[in-house]
């Protein structure tokens, strides 16, 4: 997204909602009066959840006042960061793994199909104002690999064919279920194995 775009989207003010005021209460009594400045974590996600998956200006600002920290703090953490969005996003925000497992079995060809079903660029939201994606490093989760976060759902065991069908049901905001693609469940083999002549699940 160009930075004009990102400029013309900034809100000029942010504040949490009642919920979120009481779950920042609720973070700050980990913390020691003279650390409160330890929430600064919670708080931007709390903000970025808040604002549509990403976090303004306007946020960090509020967020350095709450805290007593320099502005310049709270966005040195936010810029840090890869999971904080720091510009618009899709309401259905992809993230794909390319690292080396998910990228050994076919990330390439997922990031290739974001490209042409999603936005020719990464952090781009499509035409229709549904979608954006972007790389990122492992999930966590290789042994389904290659796989895609989507909000907060990970979708796994993909290859071309259902990567496509989860992408174009994405733009038609009728987003499929998460999960394996390949009918496994959580990381259980695919079929039952045969121990000593003995059915396992
Ligand atoms: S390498 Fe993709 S989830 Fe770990």
């Amino acid at each position: 997204m160009s930075l004009k775009k990102v400029h013309d989207s900034q809100p000029k003010d942010f504040k949490f909602s009642g919920e979120n005021l009481k779950k920042a209460e609720e973070i700050l009594k980990r913390y020691p009066e003279k650390n409160k400045k330890s929430a600064v974590m919670p708080f931007l996600y709390l903000a970025q959840k808040q604002n549509n998956n990403w976090i303004p200006l306007a946020a960090m600002k509020y967020i350095a006042n709450y805290l007593s920290m320099p502005y310049i703090s709270v966005y040195e953490v936010a810029t840090f960061y890869t999971m904080y969005n720091l510009a618009p996003v899709g309401n259905h925000f992809v993230q794909v793994c390319t690292t080396t497992p998910c990228l050994i079995r076919g990330a390439d060809k997922i990031v290739k199909l974001c490209k042409e079903v999603i936005s020719p660029n990464e952090n781009e939201v499509s035409k229709n104002g549904n979608c954006s994606w972007m790389e990122v490093e492992c999930l966590g989760a290789c042994v389904s690999a290659p796989m895609i976060q989507i909000n907060d759902d990970y979708y796994e065991d993909l290859d071309e064919k259902s990567t496509k069908e989860i992408l174009s049901s994405l733009i038609n905001n009728k987003p499929l279920k998460p999960g394996s693609y390949r009918g496994r469940k959580n990381t259980s083999p695919e079929k039952k194995l045969s121990i000593n002549g003995e059915n396992h699940a």
